[in-house]
């Protein structure tokens, strides 16, 4: 099957796509297969939508692979998850960076055994020059943690209360320097935020479709984009229309 042109203008493709991969339980279950066969289909789905993402010219990808939260699952299904990021980056590494695939971790490692801590940062290291995609990866990551460790830092750094702008408070956030998601997908149908970028997220636009994760395929990419592009960003302001009849 050959693949139908993305129909979006360049200045109408997101810089930021980030994407919460929710549902592989429930895909594996529908299978009668156990949660982690879920996870690993989403692996396989992971490694085919950053192969698009770079086709699409994103040049910025986030991906919530285990939040702050997941340490309360099941214990075989906790290190089911450790290892298959210990396997991605045993088996993906090279040719992601033979892609141009910039990694960066974003989360708290401290609480990964040292042997992963280690590879997650040896990768960051070895593909820290990349430009084509950066992608972040979200382990061990809380939104809110993230906003207490930035303002702890705050402090500690001594910076003056009327120097803790907006700007200020990113550059303190795993994030700095990473432009705020313009568009942020959730598969499976949940309609929540789940501690995933919450600062970052304040202006993003959501693509939420019942698609399980490992199920999301090219043409559902394809149409989120399509659907960010008709997108009428206004940023609490109004849009361009409205303000040119203002203005007349
Ligand atoms: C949510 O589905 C998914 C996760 C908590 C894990 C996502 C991980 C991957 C797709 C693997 C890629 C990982 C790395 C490290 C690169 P769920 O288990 O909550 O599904 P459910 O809601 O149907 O139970």
């Amino acid at each position: 099957m050959t693949d139908s042109p993305l129909s979006v203008p360049p200045q109408r493709i997101p810089l930021h796509v980030a994407i919460i991969m929710d549902g592989n339980g429930r895909w594996a279950l529908q299978r009668g297969l156990p949660r982690l066969a879920g996870h690993k289909a989403g692996t396989e789905n992971l490694r085919r939508v950053i192969r698009s993402t770079v086709e699409f010219g994103i040049p910025y990808l986030t991906i919530y692979a285990f939040s702050t939260e997941n340490w309360g699952r099941p214990t075989e299904e906790v290190q089911g998850l450790m290892r298959i990021l210990e396997d991605v980056i045993d088996r993906e590494l090279n040719e992601l960076h033979k892609e141009g695939v910039q990694l960066r971790h974003i989360g708290r490692l401290e609480r990964l055994a040292p042997r992963l801590q280690q590879k997650v940062l040896e990768a960051v290291e070895l593909t820290k020059n990349n430009q084509r995609l950066v992608l972040n990866i979200a382990f061990n990551y809380g939104g809110r943690d993230e906003i207490v460790q930035a303002v702890q830092k705050i402090i500690r750094d001594g910076v003056p209360a009327e120097d803790v702008t907006d700007e200020r408070i990113g550059q303190y956030l795993y994030t700095a320097g990473v432009p705020d998601p313009d568009l942020i997908i959730r598969t499976s149908g949940e309609l929540r935020v789940s501690n995933f970028l919450i600062w970052q997220a304040a202006y993003s636009e959501w693509y939420i479709t019942p698609t399980f994760w490992p199920d999301f395929d090219k043409n559902e990419y394809r149409r989120a984009l399509e659907t960010f592009a008709q997108r009428d960003r206004r940023y609490g302001g109004v849009s361009d229309v409205v303000a040119d009849k203002a203005g007349q």
